[in-house]
């Protein structure tokens, strides 16, 4: 006889070979039962569903049923049946069990269903083993994969970027410093300034906040790239939509302009949208019934939905007249304004209701690689602006003419003399181009329907928090 292999459970139930003896591998989820019979509801990570062991309490020492309490480890063997139980289609009448890890009941944390969210931020080490956190990683996962299938379906090249890096893209200062050196023993020149001479790459160094620069050097070489990857920032910002660490996609299309600009963002997040609709269903089911009853439907009009294209400067009057019409908000509006969520919010949830690509920003407000309009106060800014998220996308077309980007460059007082190989673009072959950056965990949290962000990454980095 052959020996029996593992089966996933998500295979089991998708091909459902009933009569058939399984071999099935997992974590005990609840166990239940009476004197004569126990029902031991498995997972094992591969779907959202669990699959009723059922034990003849009679066919198994006392001794290895004990272990097998909330979150221990098991192998089961035994015959695939049809249920009886209602919620599922197959059961395994369990014919031997082997217990791998025991986990102790008086101080195994995840015992009773109903934590909280903040509680389970608290041992994100063992979160993935709940329903909820198990859906979501799954969709983070699916949503990676439906991002490389989008680009690479449509011809882009997957390029990678540093992470450690010596220019500031956003131009923001809010950089993490990489450094080999004593930090309690600088080396200071006679101002008092650090002297990096000495340090591992001889200069100061960061983790990057955005791979967009070295991302145009390839798009201006091999037509259309992107990049997925970590970044980094460091803002002080303790907010349910901002990580000091988070996942950044950046496309970039040489030849692209405005137009093609913006319908590649909405095609993308419309692309994603679908996916997860048709690749996480059970996920999805459960968060829409357990978090939020609109996820599915709000899903499903926004892949259906046409964007909103809105220049700034018509946003600002929709903004004025709600105002002149007894809307209250916290902050001041005013052309020239940086638009703050709730000014964002109010544009797509209650005036357009739906999503919003704005575009066309005051210069002063954006950063220093937008191209320049004719007008010589706008640049060609893109930001797309979500329900419950607010901005999900930031992108632009590029300022491909090197005499402006010096001019705007020297303006803002930006050291150039680490990025001499970035105007190298602009003084050799230069061309028009574009491109953006989405962040994932913001995507994350849209087609999940979490309302934190700190619950659809695995270890959520964020002020004073480093912990796993
Ligand atoms: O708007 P941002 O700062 O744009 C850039 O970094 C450009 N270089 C992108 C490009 O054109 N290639 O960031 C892009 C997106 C934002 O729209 C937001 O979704 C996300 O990254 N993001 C963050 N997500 C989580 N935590 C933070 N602290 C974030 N900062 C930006
Ligand atoms: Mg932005």
């Amino acid at each position: 006889m052959e020996t029996l292999k593992r089966t996933r459970i998500a295979d089991l139930f998708r091909t459902q070979p009933i009569g058939t003896t399984v071999m099935v591998k997992g974590w005990v989820r609840t166990r239940r039962g009476n004197k004569q019979v126990g029902f031991i509801a498995l997972n094992d990570g591969s779907t959202i569903k669990n699959l009723q062991i059922v034990v003849d309490l009679e066919k198994f020492d006392e001794e290895t049923l004990k272990l097998i309490t909330t979150g221990a480890c098991i192998c089961a063997t035994g015959q695939l049946v049809e249920s009886q139980g209602k919620g599922q289609s197959a059961e395994v009448q369990a014919e031997t069990l082997e217990v791998y890890g025991t986990a102790d009941p008086q101080t195994y944390p995840l015992q009773k269903k109903g934590h909280t969210m903040e509680f389970l931020r608290e041992i994100a080490h063992l979160r993935p083993r709940t329903n909820t956190f198990g859906a979501i990683f799954r969709m983070r996962h699916q949503m990676a994969y439906a991002i490389h299938t989008f680009f690479h379906q449509k011809g882009f090249c997957y390029f990678h970027t540093p992470i450690i890096t010596a220019s500031d893209c956003e131009g923001a200062g809010q950089m993490f410093q990489v450094t080999t050196k004593n930090l309690y023993n600088l080396k200071k020149d006679e101002n008092g300034a650090i002297i990096y001479d000495d340090d591992f790459f001889g200069k100061q160094t960061s983790l990057t906040v955005s791979g967009q620069l070295e991302g145009e050097l390839a798009a201006t070489a091999l037509g259309a790239i992107y990049t997925f990857g970590p970044t980094f920032r460091a803002e002080n910002s303790n907010t349910p939509r901002h990580l000091a660490e988070f996942w950044m996609v950046e496309p970039e299309v040489a030849f692209a302009d405005l137009e093609e600009l913006m319908n590649l963002e909405e095609e993308f997040i419309k692309y994603c949208i679908k996916w997860a609709l048709d690749n996480c269903q059970d996920d999805l089911q459960f968060l829409n019934d357990m978090f939020d009853k609109g996820l599915i439907e709000r899903l499903q009009k926004v892949a259906e939905t046409e964007f909103v294209r809105l220049p700034y400067t018509d946003g600002i009057k929709i903004l004025e007249e709600a105002i002149a019409k007894g809307h209250q908000f916290e902050f001041p509006v005013y052309w020239g304004c940086d638009l703050a969520s709730e000014h964002e919010r109010y544009l797509v949830e209650e005036h357009f209701k739906k999503p919003v690509i704005m575009i066309n920003y005051p210069k002063e407000i954006k950063a220093f690689y937008m191209k320049q309009n004719e007008d010589g106060k706008t640049v060609q800014g893109t930001d797309v602006l979500f329900p419950q998220i607010g901005e999900i996308i930031g992108g632009s077309v590029r300022e491909e003419s090197y005499d402006k980007l010096m001019a705007r460059i020297e303006e803002l007082n930006i050291p150039m003399k680490d990025m001499w190989w970035y105007l190298d673009t602009r003084k050799y072959g230069t061309c028009p181009h574009a491109g953006f950056g989405l962040g994932f965990e913001r995507l994350m949290l849209f087609v999940t329907g979490m309302s934190n962000i700190r619950d659809v990454i695995p270890f959520p980095r964020t002020p004073k928090n480093a912990e796993f």
